[in-house]
């Protein structure tokens, strides 16, 4: 499976089967994880067979079923991007490998989850992970023309393909509260204030660059 057919592939599942995850999966993921710490400097761990942070001996907590394994992301405050830009390679990862998943800030129970912390760091985030008992649904995107500007001309194919790979990416509560601006070759990816809006932008940035392809764009500087 391709990172393309991974994105198309992906949606948010929350109701996994009991079954452990694969030994060979296993080994791949830590692996990619301990390049993403390497190259970003984030603390993202993966959590195997520790079921409390989603309600052991519960049928049910929140929307979640059975979920004993996770992705705990601890970084520095204002790392929420890289979380975001990182946390999702991981999970295009997981989609390859045959698993599921979804990003989770808020329905889980933090005093229950098992990670660590260095100093001066946070938990940003946790990533649910694990079978699924369906592959989840494809859900509505805001219109392109809603997502993007082009400042001069026509869209070129590669931004269209780019922004389509967007349109993909997972964001909280489904916000996708993200605009993308292309201005020669210079692209400007902003975000509006909201709801882990920084880890969301993080995420379709990374979108982005896959569905982009080898393009030759760059990235605008931020203000
Ligand atoms: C930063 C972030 C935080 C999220 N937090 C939660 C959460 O607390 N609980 C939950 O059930 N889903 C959470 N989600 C999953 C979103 O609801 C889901 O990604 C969105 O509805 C789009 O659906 P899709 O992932 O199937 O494309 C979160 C997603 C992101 C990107």
């Amino acid at each position: 499976m391709t990172l393309k057919e991974a994105m198309v592939e992906r949606h948010s599942v929350r109701r996994f089967t009991e079954q452990k995850l694969d030994d060979a999966a296993v080994s791949e993921l830590q692996k990619a994880i301990d390049e993403c710490n390497k190259k970003s400097g984030l603390n993202i761990q993966l959590i195997l067979n520790e079921p409390e942070a989603f309600g052991s001996g519960m049928a049910k907590y929140g929307n979640f079923e059975n979920c004993s394994n996770y992705i705990a992301i601890a970084g520095k405050k204002n790392a929420d991007e890289i979380c975001g830009y990182y946390g999702e390679q991981i999970v295009l990862l997981a989609q390859q490998l045959g698993l599921n998943t979804c990003w989770v800030a808020l329905t889980f129970n933090k005093s229950k989850a098992v990670y660590e912390l260095n100093d001066g760091e946070k938990l940003l985030i946790v990533i649910a992970l694990g079978y699924g008992q369906t592959q989840g649904k494809t859900r509505p995107s805001k219109p392109i023309e809603e997502l993007c500007t082009v400042k001069n001309g026509e869209m070129p194919d590669w931004f269209k393909s780019a922004m389509i790979a967007v349109m993909l990416a997972p964001t909280a509560v489904n916000q996708q509260k993200f605009h993308f601006t292309l201005d020669g070759n210079r692209v400007e990816a902003k975000t509006s204030f909201g709801f882990y809006s920084k880890i969301d932008l993080g995420i379709a940035k990374y979108h982005f660059e896959v569905g982009a392809g080898n393009a030759d764009f760059v990235w605008a500087e931020e203000d």
